[in-house]
């Protein structure tokens, strides 16, 4: 079972001999290991159950070590991420040889991100390579948020898992491309869409779709309960399913007309941040009741709204 702690001297020595640590971020814990090193890429793939036709983040701590395995980084893209970084912002590079195919599932093109959160930023300073890290969930579940959500399906599989508390913001990273004359924001996150247009200007959002090749975390029930999850006006959820083994995530209401007990706000006072911050320990928590359906409502869409309804729409699909 995985030690759950905070030594940054073992995280290291563990991630240089080629082994997997779980790093907090300020997004979702991440599954790290050496990117350099194609065997600790492929036990990442391996134990996560991934297919490796969905590439991975590589994560580091400076823009100048970013310049050791990309080979060119936009004008448009360096001004984005010396805004943003460190933050929940991923952004698509060229890549040069130093990458092994495994990581990119063989695109001649890079994720990048540099996360803001203090150990791993510690961490990275204390490593001679960048790494490579997806969520540290099983493929097509929600990700973790806490040490201790790692630890609970992963643990068997890892020596360390870092912790660093619970993630501030809860939601995967905004992911951005360069690679058309207008941005192309292939996945919603961390980063608001406002925030990156403010900076930017115009970007495209690439419409939901399963059959995209570009980012197949795009895929449409990649972030799943094991519980059905039915998405729409609460009332009307209601009526359909009734109020007998189903649980209730909401945004900011309490419905009367089910127990406390098997109710979720995502916030009480109806701010967007928060509900970012609470929604997969909120999946998690009610994946556990003793209910058959979760019947979820939309958020607001604007600002971190957009990825919390991104999140539920896909965890909605059957
Ligand atoms: O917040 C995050 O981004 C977290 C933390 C750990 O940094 N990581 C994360 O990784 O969410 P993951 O593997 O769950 O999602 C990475 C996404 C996938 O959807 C993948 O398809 C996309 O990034 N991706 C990776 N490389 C890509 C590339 N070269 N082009 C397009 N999409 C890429
Ligand atoms: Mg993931």
């Amino acid at each position: 079972m995985a030690v759950i702690g905070a030594d940054l001297q073992r995280a290291k020595e563990l991630l240089s001999g080629g082994d997997l640590v779980a790093i907090p971020t300020e997004t979702v814990y991440g599954l790290a290991g050496n990117a350099y090193n194609t065997a600790a890429v492929a036990r990442i793939f391996a134990v996560k159950q991934r297919p490796s036709f969905d590439p991975l983040i590589v994560h580091t701590d400076t823009l100048d070590k970013i310049t050791d395995f990309t080979s060119y980084i936009p004008a448009a893209a360096q001004q984005l991420a010396s805004q943003c970084w460190p933050g929940p912002l991923t952004i698509i590079l060229p890549r040069n040889e130093k990458i092994p195919d495994l990581v990119t599932s063989g695109l001649d093109t890079v994720a990048v991100r540099i996360p803001h959160h203090p150990l791993s930023l510690k961490l990275l300073s204390m490593l001679d390579f960048p790494l490579a890290a997806p969520s540290a969930n099983p493929f097509g579940y929600i990700s973790p948020t806490t040490a201790q959500h790692v630890a609970d399906q992963l643990g068997d599989d890892l020596a360390y898992i870092l912790d660093g508390g619970r993630c501030e913001v809860g939601v995967e990273s905004t992911i951005i491309s360069f690679e058309a004359v207008i941005p192309v924001v292939y996945r919603l996150g961390g980063m608001s869409l406002e925030a990156i247009q403010a900076l930017i200007g115009e970007v495209t959002l690439t419409p939901h779709s399963s059959s995209n090749p570009q980012a197949p975390g795009m895929l449409q029930s990649h972030y799943a309960p094991r519980k059905n999850l039915f998405l729409g006006n609460i009332s009307t959820l209601m009526q359909e399913h009734g109020t007998e083994n189903v649980a209730l995530l909401t945004f900011k209401e309490f419905y009367d007309e089910i127990d406390a007990s098997l109710q979720i706000q995502l916030s009480g006072e109806g701010n967007l941040a928060e509900a970012a911050q609470n929604l997969f320990s909120a999946m998690r928590s009610l994946d556990k009741l003793p209910v058959i359906k979760i019947l979820a409502e939309t958020v607001p869409d604007e600002g971190l709204g957009r990825a919390v309804n991104d999140r539920l729409r896909r965890a909605a699909a059957l």
